[in-house]
């Protein structure tokens, strides 16, 4: 008998081979054309805009997403695009997504798309409710119809950022160490569901570079076990230090500490499934030679994870961290020989991207 971890296993891929099979072409004709998808979704600009714009779906969702986006709209949905029913005096039921709310007012954008705006003393009730305007598409198109959808859903990737002159300068690494273990961090960052998403495989080589006070490094080396491996670089001894202890102090053996250069990771080549850069790409003074050595270190299907604080969000009036929009990174990670694989959506405070290495 096969064990069950591996029978799950297979089950959990079945899908995925399946969705690999859609058609994109085929799925642009269905949005475009039969599936009516404009009517409420807009693209490159075209398009209604009762449902969230598709511009860059494909960096923020996997394909099982998008497909139970389109069989089941109603299992994720998101607090904006709650459906809302008001009801007004004389009994006129209007359903729609909320734009905006006060205390004397609310206005909807209606399942026509229109906007529609009411004095919360005209309306009998408003409520909103857990489920999607979205309709199902399970039995309005074929299986074949929602894969290649799904494939093309896939693909839509918005255009690459263009190039810009680097806009930061290196920050005074580590002016702060004990903010980086401060009470409150785990339920700001979502560290262990940062490391889960990654999904990391069991005996995975990867390294974490700038692993400070070993905050994300002790959760890799978790994700990795026993058989896997974890490298820990880092520019300052003392931080190494402190990440080592970390590490000890969650009792994991597979971690070993690399003591960097400002232009080298010192990393085997070749050998690593993952690399993550958390919260210390904007502090590398020669960022150009740091990724062309952690490209050198990945295998041909590694990856690179790159977590930077995101704009708009400081730590209190004082903090000068630089902030990094994802068009930024992306725009400087992508001419290195990368190309972006996802945007993953973890917390606000946070822009997450994975990148795969182009060209193989
Ligand atoms: C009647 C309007 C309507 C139509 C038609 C419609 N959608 Fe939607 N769609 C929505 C709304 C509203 C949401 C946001 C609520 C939700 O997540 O279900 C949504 C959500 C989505 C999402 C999830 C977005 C996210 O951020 O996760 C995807 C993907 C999507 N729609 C694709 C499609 C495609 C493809 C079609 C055509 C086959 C389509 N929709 C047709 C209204 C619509």
């Amino acid at each position: 008998m096969l064990p069950l971890a591996w029978i799950s296993a297979f089950l959990l891929f079945v899908p995925a081979v399946l969705s690999a099979a859609g058609n994109p072409g085929a799925g642009k004709a269905l949005f475009e054309g039969k599936s009516g998808c404009l009517n409420c979704h807009s693209l490159e600009g075209r398009g209604g805009s009762l449902g969230p714009e598709l511009d860059k779906i494909g960096l923020l969702r996997t394909q099982e997403s998008l497909r139970l986006a389109l069989v089941n709209p109603s299992a994720e949905v998101y607090k904006e695009f709650l459906t809302v029913v008001a009801v007004t005096k004389r009994g006129q039921k209007v359903e729609g997504v909320a734009l905006n709310e006060d205390d004397l007012s609310i206005q909807i954008r209606d399942v026509q798309g229109d906007p529609r705006s009411f004095l919360k003393d005209d309306l009998r009730s408003v409520q909103r409710e857990n489920r999607s305007l979205m309709p199902s598409f399970a039995a309005k198109l074929s299986a074949a119809e929602i894969d290649d959808l799904v494939a093309y859903l896939h693909r839509l990737r918005g255009p690459a950022p263009a190039v810009g002159p680097r806009t930061r300068k290196p920050h005074n690494a580590y002016s702060n160490i004990e903010h980086l273990d401060r009470i409150g961090r785990d339920a700001e960052e979502r560290p262990d569901t940062l490391v889960s998403s990654l999904q990391i495989p069991a005996g995975a080589a990867v390294a974490e570079i700038g692993s400070g006070t070993g905050y994300f490094t002790w959760r890799l080396a978790r994700a990795a076990g026993p058989s896997g491996k974890v490298y820990a670089v880092d520019i300052a001894q003392d931080r190494l230090d402190r990440t080592a202890a970390t590490v000890k102090k969650h009792q994991y053996g597979n971690v070993q500490t690399v003591l960097g250069a400002e232009s080298d990771p010192r990393l085997p080549e070749g050998a690593l499934d993952l690399v993550l850069i958390a919260h210390a790409y904007h502090e590398f003074s020669n960022p150009e030679a740091m990724l062309a050595a952690v490209r050198k270190s990945l295998k041909p299907d590694g990856r690179l994870v790159v977590v930077e604080y995101a704009p708009g969000f400081p730590f209190g009036e004082f903090d000068r961290t630089p902030r990094m929009s994802v068009d930024q990174i992306r725009g400087e990670i992508e001419p290195a020989g990368f190309e972006i694989d996802r945007v993953l959506e973890i917390v606000r405070l946070h822009n997450t991207l994975v990148f795969t290495k182009a060209g193989n």
